[in-house]
C-alpha cells in the first residue's frame, strides 16, 4: 500500500491478494443506471474467425460481430448506451473494458477487477452515459495482450452534443500490428488495410481523422501533401491548437490523437510504421485522401521529422488545479526493468519501484484527494501509462512545466529517460487498474491498482481463477 504522504484509513486491514481493498462498498455495486432505456443498444458477439487482410495475409483472429476491428460505435454525448456482450466460442474469456472512458466502476470491464471474465455461451451488459465527448475504444481486458492483439477491439466515438452540421468527413483510424500466419513479421495495417488505401473527399471538406493507436508500441505518424492541428489529445478537445506542418505524431500504445484540416485540391497522405523493429519496424500503412480518390504513395518515414510536442502547443486554459494546488497525495513511481521469474517463467521483467504485480504499490486514495503522480522511467523502452477511470493533467516533463493548452491524458507515453509529473481528481470511486500499455509489458509486471478507501472487490484473479487481466 502506498498511501502517497496522505491519510491510512483507521480500519486498515491487511489487504488480501492483489486488490482487497479496505471499505463496505463493493465495486460491482458501482454501476451505471441499471434502469430506463437506453437511447443506443449495441451486442458485440466475440467469435474466433479467420480474417484476410487487403493484401490476402490471413489473421487467426478473435473477433467483436465476425470482423477486425469490431464495429465502430458512434453514440452522442448524453446519450445512456447499452452494451451487450456475448461470448460465443472464445475459451480464454472476455471483457469489454471502454479504454479512456471515466465510467462508474462497475462498467469498466476488467476481469478480476471489477468483473469476472465472461466465458463461452455467458454474456455481459454494460449500460452508462456518455458524458464526454471524444475519441475512444474498446477492447477485451481478459487476457488482454492475446484478445485485444487479436482483434478484440474497435473504436468509440462520442460525438459533441451540438454538432455543427457542417460537410465533414469523420474518419476513426486504428492502427494495429497483426500477426499473420503468412508473414514472421507482424503486419502493419489500419484496420485490414496493410497496403496503401485511398479515399475520395471532396476538396473544401472538413476533415477530422480520429488516430487511435491499438498497438502495444508506440506509433510514429506522419501526414503529407497539408498543414494540419491537432485538435484533441485522449478525447479531450485543445485550445487554439496550431497550424504544424512536416512534424511528426509519435502516439502512445492506447493513445489518441484527433488531427484535423481543410481538404485541398490536391491529395494527402497519413502514413504510420513502427519505429520498433519488434512489431514490423520499417513497414508502413497507408491512406491517400483525395478528390479523385486516387490511390497514392505511403512516405518514406525514416526520414525522420521533428516530433509535435504537446507540451507547449497551443493556448493555456482555465484548469480546476495546477502545479501549485496543494496535493493530499503523493506518488513517484518509478519504471524500470530487470532480469527475474514471474509467474513461473524466467522473463525479462517491467517493474515499477523495483517490484512487479502484484507486488508493485497500490495507490491508497479517499473519494475527493487531489493527487499527484510522477512517473520516472528508467527503463529503455516507452511506458504508455494508462489509468483507468479518470484522466490526468499533465504538469510538467523533465522540470519544464507544461504551458499549452490544457495537456489531460489517459494514456501517457513516458519515454526512455524522461520523468513526468501529473495530477488527477480522485472523484470516482472504485478499484482501478493503472497501468502499462504495452500489454507486453503489463503482462510481465508493469501493473498496478489505483484504490478508494472504503471500496472493495470481491473478484479475484490469478492461477486459482478464471480472471487474468494481463
Ligand atoms: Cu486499454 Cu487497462 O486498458
Ligand atoms: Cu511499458
Amino acid at each position: 500500500m502506498d498511501y502517497g504522504g496522505g491519510a491510512a484509513p483507521v480500519n486498515d486491514m491487511h489487504a488480501h491478494g492483489a486488490h482487497a481493498g479496505t471499505g463496505t462498498v463493493s465495486v460491482a455495486d458501482l454501476t451505471g443506471p441499471r434502469t430506463g432505456e437506453a437511447d443506443k443498444s449495441f451486442t458485440l458477439k466475440a467469435s474466433k474467425q479467420t480474417i484476410k487482410l487487403d493484401s490476402g495475409a490471413s489473421v487467426e483472429a478473435w473477433t467483436f460481430n465476425g470482423g477486425v476491428p469490431g464495429p465502430e460505435i458512434r453514440v452522442k454525448q448524453g446519450d445512456l448506451v447499452e452494451i451487450k456482450l456475448v461470448n460465443q466460442d472464445i475459451e480464454e474469456g472476455v471483457t469489454i473494458h471502454m479504454h479512456g472512458v471515466d465510467l462508474p466502476n462497475a462498467e469498466d470491464g476488467v476481469a478480476g477487477v471489477t468483473q469476472d471474465a465472461v466465458l463461452v455461451g455467458q454474456s455481459f451488459t454494460y449500460r452508462f452515459v456518455a458524458e464526454d465527448a471524444g475519441t475512444y475504444w474498446y477492447h477485451s481486458h481478459q487476457e488482454t495482450l492475446q484478445g485485444e492483439g487479436k482483434g478484440l477491439f474497435g473504436a468509440f466515438i462520442v460525438e459533441p452534443r451540438e454538432q455543427q452540421p457542417t460537410e465533414t468527413a469523420d474518419i476513426a483510424i486504428l492502427a494495429h500490428s497483426w500477426e499473420s500466419t503468412n508473414s514472421l513479421q507482424p503486419i502493419i495495417a489500419f484496420g485490414t488495410a496493410d497496403q496503401s488505401s485511398a479515399r475520395t473527399i471532396a476538396a473544401g471538406t472538413e476533415v477530422r481523422l480520429r488516430l487511435i493507436n491499438t498497438d502495444i508500441n508506440e506509433k510514429r505518424f506522419r501526414l503529407s501533401g497539408t498543414s494540419f492541428r491537432v485538435a484533441a489529445i485522449d478525447g479531450t478537445d485543445l485550445k487554439e491548437p496550431g497550424e504544424l506542418k512536416d512534424q511528426d505524431l509519435l502516439l502512445a500504445a492506447g493513445g489518441r490523437y484527433d488531427i484535423a484540416f481543410v481538404m485541398p485540391n490536391s491529395p494527402v497522405t497519413l502514413t504510420t510504421h513502427s519505429d520498433n523493429a519488434s512489431d514490423g519496424g520499417g513497414q508502413t500503412a497507408s491512406l491517400t485522401m483525395s478528390p479523385n480518390g486516387a490511390i497514392g504513395q505511403a512516405l518514406d518515414l525514416k526520414q525522420s521529422q521533428p516530433l509535435f510536442d504537446p507540451l507547449s502547443y497551443g493556448e493555456a486554459d482555465e484548469v480546476p488545479f495546477d502545479a501549485n494546488s496543494t496535493f493530499d497525495r503523493d506518488f513517484t513511481l518509478v519504471l524500470g526493468q530487470k532480469l527475474g521469474f514471474y509467474d513461473g517463467r524466467f522473463a525479462y521483467l517491467l517493474t515499477i519501484n523495483g517490484k512487479v504485480f502484484p507486488d508493485t504499490p497500490m495507490l491508497m486514495v479517499r473519494e475527493g484527494d487531489l493527487v499527484r503522480t510522477t512517473f520516472v522511467n528508467h527503463s529503455s523502452s516507452h511506458h504508455p501509462m494508462h489509468l483507468h477511470g479518470h484522466h490526468m493533467l499533465v504538469l510538467s516533463r523533465n522540470g519544464v512545466p507544461s504551458t499549452g493548452s490544457p495537456w489531460w491524458t489517459d494514456t501517457l507515453d513516458v519515454a526512455p529517460g524522461d520523468t513526468y509529473t501529473v495530477a488527477f481528481r480522485a472523484d470516482n470511486p472504485g478499484v482501478w487498474m493503472d497501468h502499462c500499455h504495452n500489454l507486453f509489458h503489463a503482462s510481465v509486471g508493469m501493473m498496478m491498482h489505483l484504490s478508494y478507501e472504503g471500496v472493495s472487490s470481491p473478484f479475484a484473479m490469478g492461477r486459482a481463477t478464471v480472471n487474468h487481466p494481463e
